[in-house]
């Protein structure tokens, strides 16, 4: 027989089922990112749909999305009703270039990692090759082979 789950949760259960601690639930309403509501005995509540809200600010978290750019997602979501696909589609679209650039950056990464990657530390074998004298400095900071031109950034061999 199948569970009878509440739609609304304490915020100890949202907690819990979230996988976050009650302090960072109120940080997060403190930041108008997740809602709760009062109960006549004034004990916090949540509409379980908030979870989700909850989810993609984690998710945004462990991708290095900052807050500020969870706002937009979140407020492309309708609240008090369920969520159509197309809403869930239009929402995703905010991140979409953000997201491809990442998956980029990380394909890259993972192809140089054991190359030079232009940092100006000359610190690999193959770094004279690439970065003699540390050339790649030149044309800005941070590893060029990874967020310089696309010319710099070319797959080693
Ligand atoms: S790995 Fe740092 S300059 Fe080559």
């Amino acid at each position: 027989m199948k569970k009878a789950v509440p739609n609304d949760l304490s915020v100890g259960e949202m907690a819990a089922r979230a996988g976050v601690a009650v302090s960072t639930l109120h940080y997060y309403e403190a930041e108008g990112l997740i809602e709760s509501w009062r109960t006549p005995a004034n004990h916090r509540r949540y509409d379980r749909r908030e979870l989700r809200r909850v989810a993609i600010i984690r998710i945004a978290q462990t991708l290095g999305i900052p807050l500020a750019q969870v706002r937009p997602v979140l407020d492309k979501i309708p609240r008090g009703r369920t969520v159509k696909a197309a809403e869930w589609a239009a929402a995703s679209e905010v991140w979409a270039e953000e997201l491809d650039d990442r998956i980029e950056m990380l394909l890259r990464l993972r192809q140089t990692l054991g190359h030079c990657i232009g940092c100006g530390c000359l610190s690999v074998d193959n770094c004279p090759l690439y970065n003699a004298g540390d050339a790649m400095g030149d044309n800005g900071p941070g590893p060029r082979r990874w967020t310089g031109a696309a010319e710099e950034r070319a797959d080693p061999p």
